[in-house]
């Protein structure tokens, strides 16, 4: 994938070349692409005077990096302990298998649903609790989550093929 260079440069040009600058640069880079392209980080590398390997040991080492494109869709669910005690992982398993995921995966193939387990959302007293997108759903099972999943598939057109929207 190739990234547009005018907002790389614009996000370079924040900086005055220094090895000191890399992670803020590429703070930044993820922000404004959702992850951290190679080419990116290769310039981003070039640009503060940091060999390329340096780079992703950087990016390697601190988990707040993604280094591939995240799905269209976000889903964050709790598996803290309230929601835990609640069986908030048999909504992760139900999920993982609804979108197909395998293994370590994030990600959905189809690129609509990156799934993520998350730490207490401090709505412990709606448990279990999946954040999807902007929105917030309390007291799941894994029926309303697959059922939420399949309103976002219906939406994109995924179950028909069809891509108008
Ligand atoms: S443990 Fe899930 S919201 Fe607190």
């Amino acid at each position: 994938m190739s990234i547009p260079v005018g907002r790389m440069d614009d996000i370079l040009e924040r900086y005055t070349p220094s090895p000191e600058h890399l992670i803020s640069a590429l703070q930044d880079i993820q922000e404004e692409f959702h992850y951290v392209p190679k080419e990116a980080l290769e310039a981003a590398c070039d640009h503060m005077g940091v060999s390329r390997s340096q780079g992703w040991a950087v990016v390697t080492f601190y988990k707040l990096f993604r280094l591939t494109p995240p799905g269209k869709h976000h889903l964050s669910i709790c598996t803290g302990t309230t929601c835990y005690v609640n069986h908030s992982s048999k909504v992760v398993d139900t999920l993982k298998e609804e979108i197909g995921l395998n293994g370590g995966d994030d990600t959905s193939k189809d690129g609509l649903f990156t799934l993520e387990e998350f730490h207490c959302m401090g709505l412990c007293h709606m448990g279990p609790v999946m954040k999807v997108d902007d929105d917030y759903l309390g007291r799941l099972d894994p029926e309303r989550a697959v059922e939420a999943v399949d309103a976002l598939k219906e939406k994109e057109g995924a179950h028909h093929g069809n891509k108008e929207d």
